[in-house]
């Protein structure tokens, strides 16, 4: 059945976005009085309201002044968790510094003691409503790591739920090493042997790791990647958050992406803009610990794909808002409207190999959010404060 959504006073659709590099804003193709047509779920036409009117067999008729965009697709995250940090962010409140704390066995290990004691049930609902709060705020597709397990079963506990709930799983076992195991080595060759035979038959196709002096580095997490990438893996890495060396392995090992990137040398900077790896920036863990921005608008002029994730967790980044997060430092990096958007939508689609989905076009997956206003310059200019009027995730309402 042939369903049209609007009409919207304006529809975004992301349309013809390259996937590299500095985006004016000329580049965004904006339709006015315009509607979607949509059949079982797949986006058949975009184009004047009026002119697609006769050819609907059902109106999802929209009230007053809207905008539509595309559904927003948070590309790293660390929802599926137990307990929570409150204490953690009053210490770094109090001047503690996220490193600190988790060399004294607190942050992620607190996580990871919780999560292993929550049964599947709380597991599971806890991260349903995280997952149900991102569509809120219009995120239609969200990516989540594991990582607070840190052994075969809770890693796997947690994937599967992830998997179950929609969410794009990725294997972030290479977390942090866990308590009381001193072996690196070790630990990391028991994940090849033990949990990466498991992760394909339970639809994981991607694996990470925290390259960082307090968490993994050296040759042993080197051969981690590479041996991920063997088996056919996508890999990322968190990588130059706080001490250097993840983006120069990111790029060796030809992961899709590096993420954080807040203390990249400009040497790197110029590496990751020649190779194949995509530069993810999480705003919402410099907003979260008080630390300066990566450069995101020198990352984009040496030519990086520029994708911005929201890396919402307990820790480092509890506030889960994409939106504003995008928003605030596309100002304090300068970046464009288009760079803005093509960061939370289609580029960072193409990270996680969804070709399905971030731009509003024909055979693109009906994944949309409408705002109440009549000007989508208005959405950035509120800095996440205007919530969605309506998300529909592949056309049904979310
Ligand atoms: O992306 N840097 C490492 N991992 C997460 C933090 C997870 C946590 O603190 O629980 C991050 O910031
Ligand atoms: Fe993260």
């Amino acid at each position: 059945m042939s369903v049209l959504y609007g009409p919207f006073r304006q529809i975004l659709t992301m349309g013809g976005i390259p996937i590299r590099g500095p985006l004016p804003d000329s580049r965004l193709d904006i339709r006015t009085d315009a509607g979607v047509m949509v059949e079982d779920g797949v986006i058949t036409d975009v184009g004047t309201y009026r002119d697609l009117k006769p050819r609907a067999e059902y109106v999802v008729e929209t009230e007053g002044m809207q905008v539509l965009v595309p559904g927003l697709v948070d590309s790293h995250t660390h929802i599926c968790y137990a307990g929570d940090r409150f204490a953690d962010y009053s210490m770094k409140l109090s001047g503690a510094s996220y490193e600190d704390i988790l060399r004294e066995g607190g942050g992620i290990r607190h996580t990871v003691r919780e999560t292993r004691k929550a049964t599947d049930d709380t597991l599971r609902n806890l991260t349903r409503s995280r997952i149900a709060h991102a569509n809120r705020q219009g995120v239609t597709t969200i990516e989540s790591k594991s990582g607070y397990g840190l052994d075969v079963e809770t890693e796997l506990r947690q994937l599967r739920i992830l998997r179950e709930l929609g969410a794009i799983p990725t294997c972030l076992a290479a977390h942090v090493m866990p308590e009381g195991e001193a072996d690196m080595a070790a630990y990391l060759k028991m994940l090849r042997l033990e949990l990466f035979p498991k992760l394909k038959e339970n639809g994981v196709r991607r694996v990470d790791l925290f390259w960082d002096a307090v968490a993994f580095h050296g040759d042993a997490a080197v051969s981690y990647l590479e041996a991920a990438r063997l088996s056919g893996f996508d890999v990322t890495l968190h990588a130059d958050q706080f001490s250097r060396g993840g983006t120069r392995v990111a790029v060796r090992v030809g992961a899709v992406s590096a993420d954080h990137l807040e203390v990249i040398s400009n040497d790197d900077i110029d590496l990751l803009g020649r190779s194949g790896t995509a530069a993810t920036a999480l705003p919402g863990a410099c907003i979260g610990l008080g630390m300066p921005y990566p450069p995101a608008r020198k990352l984009l002029d040496e030519g990086c794909p520029l994708v911005i994730g929201s890396d919402w967790n307990p820790g480092s980044a509890p506030n889960g808002h994409l939106l504003m997060q995008a928003s605030v430092m596309a100002m304090a990096q300068k970046l464009t409207s288009a760079e803005t958007w093509a960061a939370v939508t289609v580029r960072a689609a193409s990270v996680l190999g969804l070709t399905d989905r971030g731009s509003l076009e024909p055979g693109k997956r009906a994944d949309m959010v409408a705002f109440p206003v009549s000007d989508v310059r208005a959405i950035l200019h509120a800095q996440g404060s205007i919530a969605p009027s309506a998300v529909w995730i592949a056309g049904a309402s979310a």
